[in-house]
């Protein structure tokens, strides 16, 4: 091979490279990690565009010097002279593949190992997910509707749903585990920072799906120590917000009292006019007859068998009539 052409080979590799590296670095492809986790995933996703790069350069220099030193002359109808290949080339190439994703299942392995570890001491949260909400509950038994993590610490979310397959995903925690009827699937998050970011159902689940979301909220240690023993700021308001909080009400229906946006179901701001069309009796009884038999009124313009019918046996009872006296008190 002449020196000329290594050179010009070896340019147009740094080019490709130049502009492959741009493109990676110049677009936020990740959202910054807010966990160890995610720092680890993070590295193995660099690791392997690292080497995707490498690639690139050399298959996109070989293939451009190609075609533009061997071009066909458009008149030059003749074959090629036959050629035996080059067995010593044909041996080497297959290896760099073969090192390069065994160097990359390694270092996946290694990271999903620590990814996966708990540590002696975690704090445990179970996280359950019904059509369309999540419910995150405490060791001392108290739930609620969006989930609180101490940042430095281990937690283990034990993670089951009610109904359908849903599957959990803070992208700023970098990692999704599904949430399957009958199976408690384990996830392992050690925030690094506090903030508030988003929760997101990330398995098509219904008509509510796109709008299964809830948040998380990362505290220092100390300040979750006080959040923990407070009993959380929901049960701060009526204890009727902490039951719509924990049932998750506000995945499919608005209530601006409780900061609640969901559009699948009937906007419970506006609960006093929905009552007034419905002719169902006194308006506790109609909000209570809507949470209990959902499909014993359908309000015009919202499709049957959407609202889960099982809320009257998940509710314990003097939780119900917080709930109802409290949406009762928001009406308009
Ligand atoms: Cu739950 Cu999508």
């Amino acid at each position: 091979m002449r020196r000329g052409s290594l050179i010009q080979l070896s340019a147009l590799g740094l080019i490709a490279a130049a502009i492959a590296i741009a493109v990676a670095l110049l677009v936020p492809w990740l959202p910054p990690a807010a966990g160890k986790e995610a720092e680890r995933i993070h590295f193995v996703f660099w690791f392997t565009t690292a080497i995707c790069i490498g690639v690139f350069s050399v298959v996109a220099s070989v293939l451009t010097y190609s075609i533009w030193k061997f071009r066909v002359k458009s008149d030059d109808m003749s074959d090629g002279p036959p050629t035996h290949g080059h067995t010593k080339l044909e041996i080497v190439w297959p290896e760099v593949p073969a090192v390069l994703v065994t160097a990359i299942s390694i270092v996946s392995a290694v990271v999903l190992a620590q990814n996966g570890n708990a540590g002696p001491n975690p704090l445990i949260v179970k996280v359950t997910a019904v059509q369309f909400a999540w419910t995150f509950t405490y060791p001392n038994g108290k739930s609620y509707g969006y989930l609180t993590l101490p940042e430095n610490r281990h937690t283990k979310l034990e993670i089951t749903s009610k109904d359908v397959i849903h599957s959990f995903w803070v992208p700023e925690l970098s990692q999704k585990q599904d949430a399957v009827p009958g199976q408690t699937n384990p996830l392992v998050v050690t925030p690094t920072r506090t903030g508030t970011f988003p929760v997101i159902c990330t398995e098509l689940c219904g008509l509510g799906h796109a709008l299964m979301r809830s948040h998380v909220d990362i505290l220092t240690e100390a300040k979750f120590d006080t959040w923990l023993k407070s009993g959380g700021s929901a049960n701060a308001g009526a204890p009727g917000l902490a039951v719509f909080q924990q049932f998750g009400c506000g995945g499919c229906h608005t209530l601006t009292a409780a900061g609640a946006g969901g559009k699948v179901g009937p906007d419970l701001d506006k609960l006093k006019q929905f009552a007034a069309q419905a002719h169902r009796g006194a308006l506790a009884a109609f909000i209570k007859e809507s949470i209990v038999k959902p499909d014993a009124y359908i309000a015009p313009g919202y499709p049957p068998n959407v609202m889960p019918p099982n809320f009257g046996a998940q509710i314990p009872p003097a939780q119900l009539d917080q709930l109802v006296q409290y949406l009762a008190s928001q009406a308009k």
